[in-house]
């Protein structure tokens, strides 16, 4: 195996020759990745965003359309590769939009980092010398916070967590912090970096018997104080309307079983919560979000009581169907590519420009809208058949149709079910015929 070195210094030209002479690609092949390139301006911003960059990778956005959220009605941009995603988050939107559409609020803001260290000196002397320090670090990282203090975040509260017990030696630092309208990654990362420096230099902890050794010092996604829960609820008898064959008692009990069983059971768990990914996803890329700091979060927050759960939860009361989504979402409106990238900014004024608070809540009822939406087509006419309709696009452009013959298929598919076999042998049909 050859070990290549060097290969950030070469221009992206070079980057593409490269890849021509060391794949099974033709040259002329490799170089049409510029045919994605952006208008000369926004094709700058791309080329500096990442390394050894050689291209753009379009991805679709559209629109999901009728979202009442807190009685406001917004149009939210996804970005997906899915081709039902948009359309299942437009179809509750609308169902629920005459229903009282999705109310939200954000519980916490709180995000946390931490500093990891081994001390072997005596627990006790740490601990008691603890409140004293804890005054040093905040010393030491006022240029840093000043601004965000002006913002109203900044740190909240440190804490020494003697861990001892589990490894000889260990501890952290866990450092709560609110970062107003960022993310705040960069943020925590530079104050917490800032504290290991001092817990290195600190006289009364490193002596010629005992010293501090950082082990990292990195913020966590964790983020379970940072967090948005949204709602849709309706008397039963609303219900009826999603289905012509079921009644509203009849399909909010089979939607009740749905979501029980994605509490107890992991493999329909995932599942369930991946659906709700689906809006979330699309909302955390269109607005230059890190869809995988969110995902990372909410999978373990799903199994804070120990097992995998279903983050969604049903109350069936009283004539009162209620589904509600709580789930950690750290997300920013500024810093990161939030205001660099061109189509998130355009995303962003889609949107009105929402603060991380209403961002949160856009992405928290996109996530409900989405798992609302599978969940009630899984329980009365099945995935498949709103899934197929919208991925026979795909499938026709898979086998280059023309336009003709896209417009034979889908007549043809109007009444029946869609399946890549169905669709592949009409298209030999139609060419046979010609
Ligand atoms: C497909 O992308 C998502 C679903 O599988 C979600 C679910 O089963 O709840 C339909």
């Amino acid at each position: 195996m050859t070990v290549i070195s060097g290969f950030s210094k070469l221009d992206r030209r070079q980057r593409i020759k490269f890849l021509a002479e060391h794949s099974k690609m033709q040259a002329s092949d490799c170089f049409r990745i510029y045919d994605f390139d952006a208008p000369e301006e926004q094709q700058g911003v791309f080329e500096q965003m990442i390394e050894n960059y050689i291209g753009n990778f379009p991805i679709p956005m559209g629109l999901v359309t009728n979202m009442v959220l807190n009685g406001e009605s917004l149009t939210v941009p996804y970005v997906t590769e899915e081709s039902s995603v948009v359309a299942a988050a437009s179809k509750a939107s609308k169902f629920w939009a005459s229903r009282g559409g999705f109310t939200a609020v954000v519980t916490s803001m709180t995000k946390k980092g931490q500093v990891h260290f081994t001390w072997n000196g005596n627990q006790k002397i740490i601990t008691e010398l603890f409140p004293e320090i804890r005054k040093k670090l905040i010393q030491a990282t006022d240029v840093i916070t000043e601004k965000m203090r002006k913002r109203g975040g900044g740190i909240k509260e440190i804490q020494l967590i003697n861990k001892t017990n589990d490894l000889p030696y260990y501890y952290h630092i866990d450092v709560s912090f609110e970062t107003a309208d960022a993310m705040g990654a960069n943020f925590i990362n530079s104050c917490i970096e800032t504290f290991a420096s001092v817990l290195v230099n600190l006289p009364e902890l490193n002596t010629e018997e005992n010293h501090i050794e950082i082990i990292m010092s990195i913020l966590s996604n964790y983020t379970p104080d940072c967090k948005v829960n949204c709602h849709v609820e309706c008397p039963v008898e609303d219900l009826a309307g999603w289905d012509k064959k079921l009644t509203g008692l009849a399909f909010a009990r089979k939607f009740k079983h749905a979501v029980d069983i994605a509490n107890l059971d992991i493999s329909r768990a995932v599942t369930n919560n991946k659906g709700i990914f689906n809006g979330i996803d699309a909302v955390m890329l269109a607005s230059g979000n890190d869809c995988r700091a969110v995902s990372a979060s909410a999978h373990a927050y799903a199994s804070r009581g120990g097992s995998y759960k279903g983050l969604t939860s049903i109350y069936l009361f009283d004539n009162v169907f209620r589904y509600e989504l709580e789930l950690p979402l750290a997300v920013g409106t500024v810093g990161g590519i939030t205001r660099i990238h061109p189509m998130v900014k355009k995303a962003m004024a889609m949107m009105n420009f929402p603060d991380a608070k209403k961002l949160m809540m856009i992405a928290a009822a996109s996530g409900l809208a989405n798992n609302f939406s599978a969940i009630a087509s899984l329980v009365t006419t099945g995935i498949q058949a709103g899934h197929m309709r919208m991925h026979l696009t795909n499938v026709l452009s898979q086998l280059n149709a023309s336009q003709v013959e896209r417009e034979t298929v889908i007549h043809h598919f109007m009444d029946r079910a869609v399946s890549y076999a169905a669709v592949e042998k009409l298209i030999m049909e139609i060419r046979n015929n010609r």
